[in-house]
Parts: C-alpha cells; structure tokens; sequence
C-alpha cells in the first residue's frame, strides 16, 4: 500500500524577527538552537522563554544519551519548542516532544509488539538553517543509539512539526561547506524517494521538482562561483522542503542504510556520510537493474544535465563531486575490515530504509559498495 502523507502548516517568512512578532513567544516556550544562531538572530530579540544551545550538550552529531540530559534540563509544562536549526536540531526538539512512562530516548525506538507508544508532550516549531534534512516537515528522526553505537531513525506522525517555518534570512550565512553537504542530502532524499517503491505520483512531483532545483543551482553555482549559492538560497531552501515532503511518504533508501554506520560510528555529518556512498549505491543499483524505473531518473537527470541518458547519472556524480569534492573513505580513518560488520548492521538493523530500495541489495553488494569508495 502506498499513501501520501502532509500535516504541514508551512509558513514563509523573510526574517527571524517577523516570525517573532507573529508568534509572540514567551513563558511555556522553549528556544533549542545553537549558539551562533542565537547570538545572531536571537539574543537582540529579548524573548522571555527559556533556551538550550545542542551543542553545551553534544560537540558532534547527537546520541540519544544527549537527548536524554536536555530532557532531564527542560522545565515543566512547555507549550512549545523552536527548533532552530540543521537536522540535529529539529531531530532532537522531535524527540524531546515524545514521551513514555520510562522517560528515555531509546524507548521511542522500542517498536516491538506491545511495547508502549508514546505521547506527545508539546508542540514543535521547525525551522530549519541548512538546506538540506527536509525534517521540518517530515514525521521521522534519526539519532545515534548509544546501545548499539549506530544511527537508526524513527518515524512517528506525532513528530510532525505544528508549523515549518521557512525563513532565508536563515541560511545565507551557512558555510559553504554546509550548504553544500546539506544540499547533497536534499539531492539525495529526492533520487531515494523517486526511485523507491513507495513512490506514489504526488510524491514523484515533489522529488523530481526537488532534482531539478537542485541540479539547477548546482549548474548556477559551478558556473558562476560557488559562494554565489547564496543567489538560489530560497530555491535550495523550498527543494530541500519539497524532497522531505517527498521523502516522508515514499522514504530513503540504501544510500541513507549504509551512511549510518559511518554516522554512528565515526561521526561523519549526515550528508556528507551520504554522499560517500551514493554514486557506488547507484553504480551497484544500475548493474543490477538496468531496466525499470531508474531509467526514468536518467531521463530526468539527462534533461537536467544536457547530456544522453545513458551517461546522465556519471554526469550527475562529477557534479555533486565539483559541488563537494569526496574523500576516500580509508581518509576517516575507516579499515575495510570492518566493512562486512557495516553491512551485516546495515542488513539487521536499517530494514526501514532497505524496504525502499530500487533493487534488493544483499551483504555481499553493500560490502562492495563500502569497498568501491575506499
Ligand atoms: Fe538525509
């Protein structure tokens, strides 16, 4: 069965401070951020309402043992938290509004029968400073669990956010480099969720929408320089919104399973974990499946690009490469040996994510894959 899921209240706003005046903030608010965002946008404000900085409590990409000591810090009775933000932000204001009786992060994973479903404890409002997680409007997280020292992610309809606010003001200042990892994740939310079975036509138009603004702004930036992204922000901030409609109801697929072992275990950021393994996911895909629905992606991607169909997705790769140039994977300190424990993880644990792949992967294709990018 396929559907197509939206509990959006999107809104647009030019600047922060317009936001403010229309919402009025104040006791039963709650404010999680970062501080370089705070003290840019934030602080002159004067807002009454209490506010935590992620990083006082995770220097990296959080745990759910992060989550759990910002839980234990927050006060009684919130109506709502702001989540200003990258990915980590909103994944982790998502969380906090989640509770069950044993009052821990991991227990929302607990999926097993019987086990207790949790409640919502207040309102989120996401408003995302990358262009890229798409989480402000999807009902789904991720998160490193500290038991199993691995990212898994988590979909439940109550971690919609009551309002996205889409704010450019917000993001024009984003080093390029987390413009252009956040995009890439964006990209790669959009091609996952296209290709994947779940896909349904609406889905489909938000995906393939989302490619062709991305594509467009990568093509803008590599011909005109790339600190001039800054001239497409909205149109890279409404792709990335758009691939997350597209990806809540269709979902990511191999190339999310296989970045979270390197996510988890040696803290690569999200994108850029992504984009590691992505062309070796597609290259494996297309070996595998020549025929079927990746073609119409070559299509897409051929328009896109100006070039054949049948050389559009290697067209695609170099350009996300001149976007943001890759490492090896052995540069992070990864040993191939460990590739076959990644995958036989990836294989018991990221079913989620591997229900929507193109093409079935076994261990022995994701070893390869690992392998291939080394
Ligand atoms: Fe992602």
């Amino acid at each position: 069965m396929s559907e197509f899921k939206m509990h959006t209240h999107l809104v647009f706003v030019d600047t922060f401070r317009e936001f403010v005046e229309q919402e009025r903030f104040g006791d039963g608010d709650f404010i999680l951020t970062n501080e370089f965002l705070y003290a840019k946008y934030i602080r002159t404000l004067g807002l009454s309402c209490g506010t935590a900085f992620l990083e006082q409590y995770a220097p990296g990409e959080p745990t759910t043992e992060t989550v759990d000591r910002i839980r234990a810090d927050l006060p009684q009775g919130l109506r709502r938290m702001v989540a200003i933000g990258g990915g980590a932000v909103m994944d982790t204001a998502k969380m906090l509004s989640l509770h069950t009786s044993r009052n821990t992060t991991e227990a929302l994973f607990d999926l097993t029968p019987g086990a207790e479903a949790p409640t919502r404890l207040f309102d989120v409002y996401a408003v995302p400073t990358t262009c890229g997680t798409g989480s402000e409007v999807t009902n789904a997280c991720s998160v490193e669990l500290m038991s199993l020292h691995t990212k898994r992610g988590l979909n439940n309809d109550l971690m919609f956010a009551k309002k996205s606010v889409l704010i450019p003001e917000l993001i024009r200042d984003l080093p390029y480099r987390f413009f252009a990892t956040s995009s890439i994740d964006a990209l790669i939310h959009a091609v996952e969720s296209d290709l994947s079975p779940k896909a349904t036509p609406i889905s489909r138009m938000f995906s393939e929408t989302a490619v062709r603004m991305i594509l467009e702004g990568y093509r803008y930036l590599v011909a005109n320089g790339k600190e001039r992204w800054v001239d497409r922000a909205r149109e890279f901030q409404i792709a990335a919104c758009y691939a997350g409609i597209a990806f809540c109801s269709a979902g990511c697929a191999a190339v999310h399973a296989l970045s979270y072992p390197l996510g988890g275990g040696y803290h690569i950021p999200h994108g850029e974990s992504n984009q590691l393994v992505f062309a070796a996911t597609f290259r494996k895909y297309r070996e595998k499946k020549p025929v079927g629905r990746l073609n119409d992606l070559e299509a897409l991607l051929a328009q896109c690009l100006d070039v054949p169909a049948d050389e559009a997705l290697e067209a695609a790769f170099a350009l996300f490469d001149q976007v943001q140039p890759r490492r090896p994977l052995r540069e992070y300190g990864i040993s191939d040996g460990e590739f076959r424990g990644f995958a036989e993880g990836v294989m018991a644990g990221q079913q989620r994510l591997l229900g929507n792949n193109y093409v079935p992967l076994t261990v022995e294709d994701m070893v390869e894959i690992y392998q291939s990018v080394y």
